[in-house]
């Protein structure tokens, strides 16, 4: 009989730590991911180019040089984004809205259109890290 209960005691203390490792790992794997997501919240130029070609290309052109298939069509000319001297008067934050907002934001032409219901704020953000590519230049500070 007393036997039997020490055994019963070690089964529990076995289980117990076994739970315990479990948990451990949810926990490690679950701060892994968090540190993951807030490190990829400023977006990446990868993810830009991608966004950019599918969307972007048709008006912009595939170079980003504003020449896509559809400028013959459209006045204002969509913006020609390897002008590094154009490009770099505009912030970050001013490229950000314009994509948000479309022209209409940023009182340019409504050609251009919103894309804030269509990308999430990180997807924005690696068109932004795209387009400085595309110019090979920094905004004003
Ligand atoms: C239907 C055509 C069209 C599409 C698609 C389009 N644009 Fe544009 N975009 C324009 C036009 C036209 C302008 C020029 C507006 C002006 O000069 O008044 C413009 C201007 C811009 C500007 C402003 C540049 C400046 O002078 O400040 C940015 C930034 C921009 N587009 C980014 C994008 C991004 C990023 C995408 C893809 C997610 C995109 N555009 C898709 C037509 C388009």
């Amino acid at each position: 009989m007393q036997k039997d209960i020490k055994h019963h005691n070690k089964l529990f203390i076995i289980m117990v730590i076994l739970i315990m490792a479990v948990l451990c790992f949810a926990f490690i794997a679950i701060a892994a991911d968090a540190k993951e997501k807030k490190a990829g919240s400023k977006g990446s130029v990868a993810e830009g180019e991608k966004l950019y070609k599918h969307y972007c290309t048709p008006c912009h052109g595939e170079k980003g040089d504003g020449k896509g298939f559809n400028a013959d069509t459209l006045d204002p000319k969509p913006a020609n984004h390897t002008d590094a001297v154009e490009m770099s008067k505009r912030t970050d934050e001013k490229l950000f809205d314009t994509i948000y907002g479309g022209g209409r934001e940023v009182a340019k032409s409504t050609y251009m259109p919103p894309w804030g219901y269509t990308f999430t704020e990180t997807q924005i953000d690696s068109l932004v890290l795209y387009l400085r590519r595309l110019c090979n230049c920094k905004g004003p500070k």
